[in-house]
């Protein structure tokens, strides 16, 4: 028997008939018919479809292992790789031989039926990605992590690997989740208070809600970086576009101004979209298929348009003249709403849309002040039926502004001493943003629900497998 395994997307791909290979995988469905021959269908998951497999009653040792070739079971099968006779299929495996490395017992197994709510999924997540459906979405997830490594590498970035745990609270909005090692039970106090002094790190320590500051230092001597990493948020927010530990990917970039970060944004954007469309052919048609009817034309409308630009003054302006009745009331200087962000995307431009130039009032202390000193230089890109995606800005670059908005933030400027001396030593202009990688995965693959884009998501209340 040969040695080495076929990968099913391989053999698939080739399209040619083979005297011999050898696939190894779990069994989907398997049919007996009366002409003492089974059909198997193996998938391993290196694709979609699985390969059929023709397996003769009379193969040596057959007749034994045959009753426990059920649904999710593990097998080996070497043989033929010929055209299949049959429907449905191209190639099909003729099988010498046939054998099993693992049971699957027929009234355990969790997935003996054909299709499954995407909830049930998720209480089993150590068995949903042997799902056509979880396949297809990591096979997609993992295509965009490699054309966001491959995007930036193409325009010179350097991939930054920036801290889990940190000191600092980037988003100033104190969702952040304690790293201790004091007892809980009996923390060492000191004046009324927890005595940080005697924890691990000497100080009070979080997991980080971005990677931007630590980005921050590097974009301003390597000119242009990116990070890609978890981050952690611990806001109550239990949604399908919300999740405690998400991964974000966050360019950040020297000598670029608002108008060159929208570009980046846009074009990034487009090149995932087209990079997935052309590499994830198979899966991408599954979703088009099973998930959304409307996502391969969604991908191509959104690659060819140019994304609309706009300021939040005008979006307020539209949002007040709809005759949508919103949950939340529109005025300026109000944080826009998924509802009004859906509304603007979906109804009034049918497109992406970029809106900046947002309130002071509600954007992070480490933004761009405009000339009228009320705005700053932020954008938020927003895409139909998902929203937000993109959170960005220009950064202020100005030490004295910069430590004014602090303060009035109420962030202490000492304890961010290094990130004030970015703008003392050598400051320049610089921008950059986030992108919240399963909302991408979410939008590209159509899923409805951001638990579902993710192996193991954490939410509110869900941390286990
Ligand atoms: O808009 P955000 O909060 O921006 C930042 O964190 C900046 N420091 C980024 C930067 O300028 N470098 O988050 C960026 C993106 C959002 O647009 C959203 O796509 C995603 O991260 N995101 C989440 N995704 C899933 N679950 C959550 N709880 C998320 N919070 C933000
Ligand atoms: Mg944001």
């Amino acid at each position: 028997m040969k040695k080495k395994r076929d990968k099913i997307k391989d053999l698939l791909n080739c399209g040619e008939e083979s005297p011999e290979v050898l696939i190894k995988g779990w069994v989907r469905t398997k049919r007996d018919s009366k002409g003492g021959f089974s059909f198997l269908e193996i998938n391993d998951g290196s694709c979609v479809s699985g390969l059929q497999v023709v397996a003769a009653h009379n193969l040596p040792g057959y007749e034994a292992i045959a009753p426990r070739l059920t649904t999710g079971s593990c097998v080996f099968v070497s043989g033929a790789l010929v055209r299949s006779q049959g429907k449905g299929q191209t190639l099909e495996v003729q099988a010498a031989e046939v054998g099993l490395y693992g049971t699957a017992d027929a009234e355990k197994y969790p997935l003996q039926k054909k299709s499954h709510s995407f909830e049930f999924l998720r209480e089993i997540a150590h068995l949903r990605p042997r799902t056509n459906t979880f396949g297809a979405v990591m096979r997609v997830r993992h295509r965009l992590a490699y054309g966001i490594h491959k995007f930036f590498h193409d325009r010179g970035f350097i991939h930054l690997h920036t801290p889990i745990i940190t000191t600092s609270d980037c988003e100033g909005a104190g969702e952040m989740f304690q790293v201790t090692t004091l007892d809980l039970a009996e923390p060492p106090m000191a004046g009324g208070q927890v005595d940080y002094d005697k924890d691990f790190f000497g100080e009070r320590t979080a997991l980080t809600v971005s990677g931007q500051l630590e980005g921050e230092i590097y974009a301003l001597a390597l000119s242009d970086i990116y990070t890609f990493g978890p981050t952690f948020r611990a806001e109550n927010s239990n949604t399908s576009r919300h999740l405690a530990e998400f991964w974000m990917v966050e360019p950040e970039m020297a000598f670029y101004d608002l108008d060159d970060n929208m570009d980046l944004a846009e074009e990034f954007i487009k090149a995932l979209f087209a990079d997935v469309l052309e590499n994830c052919a198979e899966d991408m048609e599954f979703f088009n298929k099973r998930i959304d009817p409307q996502i391969l034309e969604t991908l191509r409308t959104v690659c060819e348009s140019e994304f609309e630009r706009i300021h939040y003054t005008d979006a307020i302006h539209l949002l007040e003249k709809a005759s949508e009745k919103f949950v939340y009331a529109v005025e300026w200087g109000c944080a826009l709403q998924s509802e009004h962000e859906r509304y603007l995307s979906e109804k009034v431009f049918k497109k992406p849309v970029i809106i900046f130039n947002y309130p002071e009032a509600i954007k992070s202390f480490y933004m761009k002040l405009n000339e009228d000193g009320e705005t700053v230089r932020a954008m938020d890109v927003l895409l139909p039926r998902l929203g937000e995606i993109i959170g960005g800005s220009q950064r202020e670059d100005d030490a004295i502004l910069l430590e004014r908005r602090m303060r009035a933030k109420g962030l202490d400027p000492e304890e961010y001493w290094w990130y004030l001396d970015l703008r003392r030593f050598g400051s320049a202009p610089h921008s950059g943003f986030g992108l919240g990688f399963e909302r991408l995965v979410q939008f590209v693959t159509g899923m409805e629900n951001i638990r579902d884009v993710i192996p193991f998501p954490r939410t509110p209340r869900h941390a286990r497998f």
